[in-house]
């Protein structure tokens, strides 16, 4: 097997300020790689810079970087930003997600131009991007959902505008493996962030607590993100086999 040793690359973490993001940037400094810190929202810059301290006390550089990726121009400068300054980049994670749960005749056309700009165009761009800008052999993960294999009511616009990645996943791998870049979606379950509890009311979180065959044995019942960050960890290093794959990391919550 080639080395895949994170010593000394540089990982790309849109969304890498806090939540799994945050928890994921931190690993990736741990096993020895520089990271740039990318965040959106004013509120998150000191998430950010939290974490970019975190980096530099366990040992590796960081800098946070503030962009939309809905924006293409915003896309392009992050990933050159992070060139400029680190010489390369060697892995692309984006965690960055909207989530919006209505039933379908409540979604208004501005939930979906929102929704599909966050999930959809900015997820593409930042893949296409990665795929001119990566080092040979570099990783691409992008975050999708479990719910992608749900039978559920209300969850048609979140799901529905993560579901095109997993094919921009497929053909990108496709692409880019001339290269010896592996590109790969990672659905978790419901994670115990804001970003799920924002969304459910006492009873449909409670609901979620149990519904992975494996709930009993987690904190809470939903998937942690520390059960996903050294998933993305492994398809950025010894995982680099499997590529053009949407991987489910759910405690047996959907299947298909
Ligand atoms: N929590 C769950 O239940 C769950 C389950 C399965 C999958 N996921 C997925 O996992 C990922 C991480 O979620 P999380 O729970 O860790 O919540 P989170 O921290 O709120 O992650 C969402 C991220 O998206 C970023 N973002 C939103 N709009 C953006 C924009 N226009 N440009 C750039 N970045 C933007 C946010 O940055 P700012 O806050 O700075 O705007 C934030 O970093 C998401 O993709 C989500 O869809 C979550």
């Amino acid at each position: 097997m080639p080395d895949q040793k994170l010593k000394g690359k540089v990982v790309l973490m849109g969304g890498g300020a806090k939540n799994l993001g945050g928890l994921t940037s931190r690993q990736f400094a741990e096993l020895g790689a520089n990271v740039a810190v990318h965040y959106n929202s004013a509120g998150t810059k000191q998430a950010a810079d939290e974490t970019v301290a975190a980096i530099k006390q366990i040992g590796t550089d960081a800098f946070a970087i503030q962009a939309d990726l809905t924006k293409v121009s915003e896309v392009t400068r992050t990933f050159d930003e992070t060139i400029k300054r680190f010489g390369g980049i060697d892995i692309a994670v984006n965690t960055t997600g909207m989530v919006i749960k209505k039933p379908i005749i409540n979604c208004t056309e501005d939930d979906y131009d929102k929704i599909f700009a966050v999930n959809s165009k900015a997820a593409f761009f930042f893949v296409q991007e990665a795929g001119k800008k990566l080092n040979d052999r570099g990783k691409i993960i992008s975050l999708v959902s479990s719910l992608l294999a749900a039978y559920t009511d209300s969850y048609a616009i979140y799901p529905g505008s993560k579901a095109p990645i997993e094919h921009f996943t497929r053909a990108a791998s496709k692409e880019f493996g001339a290269r010896g870049i592996s590109v790969n979606a990672l659905g978790p379950g419901p994670m115990e962030t804001p970003f799920f509890y924002g969304q459910e009311s006492a009873a449909s979180a409670d609901y979620n607590q149990n519904a992975a065959a494996l709930s009993k044995f987690t904190r809470t019942g939903l998937t942690d993100i520390a059960d996903i960050a050294p998933v993305i960890t492994f398809l950025a290093t010894d995982g680099w086999w499997i590529t053009g794959q949407t991987i489910f990391a759910n405690g047996g919550y959907t299947t298909r």
